[in-house]
């Protein structure tokens, strides 16, 4: 295919691919150049001196694009649209992938008075967060004190802390991460009452709250979509060597 015309910078990346919601949280960073194809829009961009390739789109015209341009040579990261690894494996030296979705809502789902429970953690609380994490979600790299985590939201049982959940919205759209509740503490509502607050919460600053969740976490999945997280892309990260 021929390749397409460079896109320089953020808006232009996000024109092409229609504000969609992924492009919106990833297209950021220095040198940012985009291609649209037909049928997808790559982008290649770097953060904290990670170079990464992320993309919307169809992946057969993805992976071309990404040859024509050379955009994998020094690329330490790839974020596709679902791939099965067995078609990325012989192009790639891949050193780790996951299967994981961005889920997006823009309607907040209705107040239950559970909702009220859920509280905002002072820093005082970090350590206490970070123990939690430990045992309910200990493979979460999104731990207090980390710079892009605005805040952190909790409950509270009989004085201790049961659930937690982040705020790491950027880029203009709400952003949930590290929602956890203690094993013990699961299915009593914390997890619901926890997202519906924070969602509500973030719907008021941004038009859309999205969250990343994996391909295998059926429970958390299936607790998302109740809660209206209806809408969202499935995608394949790669980290390679
Ligand atoms: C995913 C997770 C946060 C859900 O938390 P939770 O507090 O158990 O969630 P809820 O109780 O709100 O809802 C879960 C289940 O309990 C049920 N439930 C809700 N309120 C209830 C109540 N008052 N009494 C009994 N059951 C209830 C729900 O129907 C739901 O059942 P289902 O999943 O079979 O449909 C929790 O399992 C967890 O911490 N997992 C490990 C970390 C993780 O994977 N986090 C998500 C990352 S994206």
């Amino acid at each position: 295919m021929a390749l397409p015309s460079p896109l320089a910078g953020r808006s232009a990346v996000l024109q092409a691919a229609r504000n969609h919601p992924f492009a919106r949280l990833r297209a950021h960073g220095q040198n940012l150049i985009g291609y649209a194809g037909e049928r997808s829009v790559v982008w290649t961009a770097e953060n904290g001196g990670v170079s990464s390739v992320c993309a919307v789109g169809d992946p057969d015209e993805i992976l071309a694009i990404c040859a024509g341009a050379d955009l994998i040579r020094g690329a330490a990261v790839l974020e596709l649209p679902h791939v099965d690894i067995d078609i990325l494996a012989p192009l790639f030296r891949i050193e780790k992938h996951d299967h994981w979705s961005v889920l997006w809502t823009r309607e907040p789902s209705p107040h239950h008075d559970a909702d009220d429970r859920v509280v905002l953690l002072p820093e005082s609380e970090y350590a206490a967060i970070d123990s939690l994490l430990d045992i309910a979600f200990p493979a979460t790299r999104n731990r207090p004190g980390q710079g892009p985590i605005r805040r952190w939201f909790g409950i509270h049982e009989d004085g201790q802390l049961v659930a937690v959940g982040a705020d790491r919205s950027r880029n203009g759209v709400g952003y949930l991460v590290a929602i956890a509740v203690l094993p013990s503490r699961q299915s009593r509502g914390h997890g619901a009452a926890l997202t519906r607050r924070m969602t509500r919460e973030l719907l008021g600053e941004f038009d859309i709250c999205a969250l990343g969740v994996t391909a295998a976490n059926t429970r958390a999945r299936l607790l998302y979509h109740r809660l209206g997280f209806t809408e969202g892309i499935d995608l394949t990260s790669v980290r390679l060597r």
